[in-house]
Formats: structure tokens, sequence, C-alpha cells
């Protein structure tokens, strides 16, 4: 891939907001309020904002009507919209899955759409294309890595990454933000569902690895998740002190 060349985005906006009920018994937890905007809006913002152009929101049957109804065409951020139902909850990995298409053989960079963050990730993007193939990931060091993916690093690399690890291995923890090849395509074809009876995206990373095609860079900045009351409150707290009230 050239440095001139297009990366695709992807938001992910499934799921069904346990953790934040009842909340979300009657909307998508991406369309809460972090601050003065919607949720899925922080990082939709911060892909054009690294130059990607188009971008495909994947969210679950419920609510996809609400979402296409707040974001529309995409010419309110600057970019193009499109929009892929995922039937039911399957994971992170199975909802990336419907990329496929969109994908068109190129690459991408996929957001959690519950992830908030300060900095800019056009420099990662960057970086990313000038990367002859695989993946690549951003860690961030956090006071509670078992709520997330964790990485064990030796040197420059990645060795392994634990999902939610009960006795965490390192305090690096995974973000949601990811860049991916086409291969992402067949490596999750070959995924089984975890012990929750998800495709896991910590799967994905970790045939990366197996391939010896995984980099890594750590995030500046403040970083949080939004899906519990906790995350959701500190993320607005965030927002709000670094855009002003
Ligand atoms: C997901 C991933 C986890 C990652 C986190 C980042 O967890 O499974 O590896 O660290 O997002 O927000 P979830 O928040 O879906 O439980």
């Amino acid at each position: 891939m050239s440095d001139g060349e297009e990366l695709r985005g992807v938001v992910l906006a499934g799921g069904t907001g346990s953790r934040l009920f009842p909340l979300t018994k009657v909307t998508n937890k991406h369309l809460l309020p972090v601050g003065r905007e919607p949720m899925i809006f922080h990082p939709v913002k911060k892909l054009v904002e690294a130059g990607v152009r188009e971008i495909l929101i994947v969210t679950g049957t419920d609510h996809m009507g609400a979402v296409v109804g707040l974001l529309g065409s995409g010419k309110d951020f600057g970019c193009e919209f499109t929009y892929r139902v995922q039937d039911e909850a399957g994971g992170i990995a199975q909802a990336l899955g419907l990329a496929r298409r969109f994908g068109r053989g190129g690459r991408l960079v996929v957001i959690l759409g519950d992830n908030i963050f300060e900095r800019s990730i056009a420099d990662f993007a960057a970086a990313y294309r000038r990367q002859p193939s695989g993946a690549k990931i951003l860690v961030q060091e956090v006071d509670d890595p078992g709520r997330y993916g964790v990485a064990v690093t030796e040197g420059n690399r990645v060795v392994r990454i634990v999902e939610k690890p009960k006795d965490p291995p390192s305090r690096l923890a995974v973000t949601g933000i990811y860049f991916y090849d086409q291969s992402v395509y067949e490596i999750i074809d070959k995924l089984a569902p975890s012990g929750r009876g998800e495709l896991e995206i910590t799967d994905v990373n970790n045939a990366y690895i197996a391939r010896g095609d995984l980099t890594f860079d750590v995030l500046p900045g403040w970083w949080t998740d939004a899906g519990t009351f906790e995350s959701l409150k500190h993320a607005t707290d965030l927002v709000e002190a670094t855009v002003g009230r």
C-alpha cells in the first residue's frame, strides 16, 4: 500500500448495551450522550480527521433506523456512510466480517463505537499505510487492565493478547482502534466462538501475531471506553474538560 492509498473506516456500533440497562432499553448505547454529542460522533470525527472518507457503520436491527436518522449520508461530517445490519450480537469480530464487501480488498481502520479518546489517529494511519501488510493495534497503560484485552510485549513486539484476564500479565490495554489488511476476513472465517459465544477481536489480533504480522503503537492522550455507567461518566468528564462545557 502506498502513502496515498485510501484507508476505509469501520465503526462497530452493535451489541446490546446490557451494562447500561435501562439507558439502553429503547436506544442504542452509541446514541447516548458523551458531552454535547452522541457517543458515535466521536469515533466518526476521529476517522474523518485522519483523512478517512468512506465509513461503514455496523449496528443491530433494533436501532438501525435511529442510527441512520442521526448520521444521515455523511455530508454533515465530510464523509460517506455505508450501513450494514448485524442480525444478532455475535461479537466484534463477527461484526467486522460484515465489512468484507465494503472493504473491496483494501485496508481498514476500525474503531469500536464506544471508544472515546483525545488525540488524532492521523499519524498512526499514516504509519499503517507505510506498513507493507498485516495489522496494527494501539495500546495504552491503564490501572484496571482486567477490563480489556491485555497485551504482553517483548521489545517492540506484542507476543500475545489475553482478553479480560483475571490476573493481568501487564498494564497495557488494547484500545478499540485497529488497522487491518484484507487477510482479516480469512482469519475471521476460521475463528471459533469464545466462552461467551462470540467471535472475539482479540482472537483476530492473536492470529496476526501468529503470522508475525502485527505492529503496535502507544496511543497518547486520554482514552476510555464508555460502555459502563462509570466509564460513560468518565468519558463525559474527559470530553468536557478537553473541549469545555
Ligand atoms: C472490547 C475488546 C477488548 C478491548 C476493548 C476496548 O471489549 O474485546 O479487547 O480492550 O473492547 O474498548 P468490550 O468493551 O467489548 O468488552
